[in-house]
């Protein structure tokens, strides 16, 4: 193909928008896939992403398209579609697929308008100076407002309402303006073709059939079936050597490498071990899988008294770990303990000595020198809500350490804030209190911004007097006691009576900021039926057997592997 008659081009828009959707019915109107395949979202391929209704993953289609309406003699185009990711947690995924595109599908839902990842996805296209393509989807809905979204989508973006194209990827509505449109607004590829070959690396995943396979977007030259080709950072055996952002060319040519891309910055760490201790070995190799086909993660091995040997890893954000636990889980049948997540924090000592930490409990709690400063990450936030809303989304912010950037009007009703605030308050359960303080209304999107100063405390969890590792964590000194209280309110309502009492306990440094007791049982399990049944004491031994499987014994202390997964809640 003549790079003239190719588009590479994305579909970019907040989550639940269509995108998926409106991919499916671009490749059954290019005779791609069969109408009514029974498989719907053809390009959502992990079982997590059916039943999330979300992608993860940037997937890439290839369709030729006889563009009939413009060029009536002229052969067929060939168009490269990259359906993208829509949270937050997967920005890193988009900007890297936009690199390879030249335009983007900007589609708005048309009840609900521009929305907050409306916003940051436009913003990424925007900077990768792509053509944009505005699409308003569902328009078949009762409550479809174009016009409204039109003028939101002018006084955001400055998008000319003449520009919008109209579409429901339901009913077919409209569908066939967006082709031409993709063909006659977006230009082609730039490179040049009689270049010497170079190749950008965008995306890999692994294949348990195949191996690894690279997407690759040609920059300039040709590749021809057959060519020899080397990797100028790497030498490519696995698909963690199969750098992202690295730069192809022809064996034997020498041409200057392709900028590629900023780095992965892990914005979440937490511990992952094996639920029984036997299954280290899986678990380990499960990873390695995995973490072929999602590169973004980091994996380090760490041991905990409580939890035996293990695996730090850092995420992107607080689903992509999610995703990540389920992926495990699903597709190695791996079960896992996970610890409270963290965000990277950065301590300064009396000594003039910096610790960064990824794990709460690698920080001393009675130190050596005395803590002169410590770091934490922040975030721009951006929330788009509707504005009887306003002030319980300003209270959530305040109570979050939030400071207010901007306050807008979009249109009469709704609202657009930026708000900084430290990723460690947003990380575990601030979307779904935004979600509920607003009943749902409310569109969230972050990025990352830099290392503010803050009062940082490490807090620790101690049964009868022995600190467990796996619950430290670390806390603004403000938080630290309503954290304290919390954490031993919920242990104990997950500790189960042991024959001995336990005392739970908070603490900074030796401190004791909060605690409680688990008062000793006075029964044992077979106390009801001695000289009784036999086949019924089998049974509540096996019982009690099973149960203990789940059971982390810390000390003489079982705690069942829910506690450690609850705990994670308590911010
Ligand atoms: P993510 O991949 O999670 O970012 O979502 P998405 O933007 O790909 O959305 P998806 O295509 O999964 O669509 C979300 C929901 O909207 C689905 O239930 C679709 O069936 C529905 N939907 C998509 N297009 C239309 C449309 O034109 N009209 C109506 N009424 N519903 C639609």
């Amino acid at each position: 193909f003549p790079s003239e008659k190719i588009r590479n081009f994305s579909i970019i828009a907040h989550i639940d928008h269509g995108k998926s959707t409106l991919a499916d019915r671009l490749m059954e109107l290019t005779g791609t896939i069969k109408k009514g395949h029974g498989q719907p979202q053809y390009l959502d391929k992990l079982q997590v992403e059916r039943e999330r209704g979300i992608t993860v993953k940037a997937q890439t289609a290839t369709m030729f398209y006889e563009n009939k309406v413009k060029d009536e003699e002229a052969s067929g185009f060939l168009l490269n579609l990259i359906d993208t990711p829509g949270h937050v947690d997967f920005s890193y995924e988009v900007s890297r697929s936009l690199s390879a595109c030249q335009g983007a599908l900007l589609v708005v839902d048309a009840a609900q308008g521009v929305q907050a990842q409306t916003v940051a996805n436009f913003y990424l296209a925007f900077e990768s100076n792509l053509t944009i393509v505005p699409v308003i989807n569902k328009i078949d809905q009762p409550t479809a407002d174009p016009d409204r979204v039109k003028a939101q989508l002018k006084s955001m973006f400055d998008l000319s309402p003449d520009d919008v194209l109209l579409v429901s990827a339901k009913t077919g509505l409209g569908l066939e303006y967006v082709l031409p449109a993709v063909i006659e607004r977006i230009p082609p590829p730039p490179g040049i073709s009689d270049s010497p070959l170079r190749m950008l690396l965008f995306d890999s995943f692994f294949n348990e059939y195949k191996g690894v396979i690279c997407y690759v977007s040609v920059v300039d030259g040709m590749l021809s079936k057959g060519d020899k080709v080397s990797f100028a950072a790497s030498g490519m055996r696995t698909t963690k050597e199969a750098r992202i952002g690295d730069t192809i060319y022809r064996t034997k040519t020498t041409v200057e490498p392709l900028p590629g891309f900023k780095p992965v910055r892990h914005m979440v760490f937490s511990g992952v071990y094996p639920a029984d201790g036997s299954g280290f070995e899986a678990l380990s190799h499960a990873l390695e899988k995995l973490t072929c086909n999602d590169a973004s993660v980091s994996v380090a091995k760490e041991t905990s008294t409580a939890l035996g040997m293990g695996f730090r890893c850092g995420f992107l954000g607080l689903l992509h770990m999610d995703v990540f636990h389920q992926r495990l889980e699903q597709e190695y049948g791996t079960q896992v303990i996970s610890t409270i997540p963290t965000v990277p924090y950065t301590f300064e000592y009396s000594d003039g000595s910096k610790l960064k930490v990824q794990n709460p409990a690698s920080l001393p709690s009675n130190p050596k020198y005395r803590v002169i400063a410590s770091w934490e990450p922040t975030v721009i936030a951006t929330i788009i809500l509707p504005s009887e809303y306003v002030g319980a989304v300003i209270n959530l912010c305040a109570d979050r350490r939030g400071q207010q950037l901007e306050y807008t009007f979009i249109d009469a009703q709704r609202v657009f804030l930026k708000y900084q605030l430290p990723l460690r308050e947003i990380v575990v359960d601030f979307y779904d209190e935004l979600k509920s303080v607003t009943s749902g209304y409310a569109s969230f999107d972050y990025e990352d911004a830099e290392y503010q100063t803050s009062d940082l405390v490490k807090l620790d969890i101690l049964l009868n007097g022995q600190a467990v590792d796996a619950l430290a964590t670390i806390v603004h000194k403000q938080k630290a006691y309503r954290v304290g209280k919390e954490l031993v309110e919920k242990l104990k309502s997950y500790i189960e009576r042991q024959m001995f009492e336990v005392m739970i306990q908070a603490s900074i440094g030796s401190k004791i900021i909060a605690r409680d007791t688990i008062s000793a049982m006075r029964k044992n399990v077979l106390a009801k039926c001695y000289g009784g049944d036999i086949t019924r004491k089998k049974k509540l031994l096996e019982k009690q057997k099973e149960g203990k499987k789940r059971m982390k014994r810390v000390g003489s202390v079982d705690i069942p592997h829910e506690a450690f997964q609850q705990i994670l809640k308590v911010s």
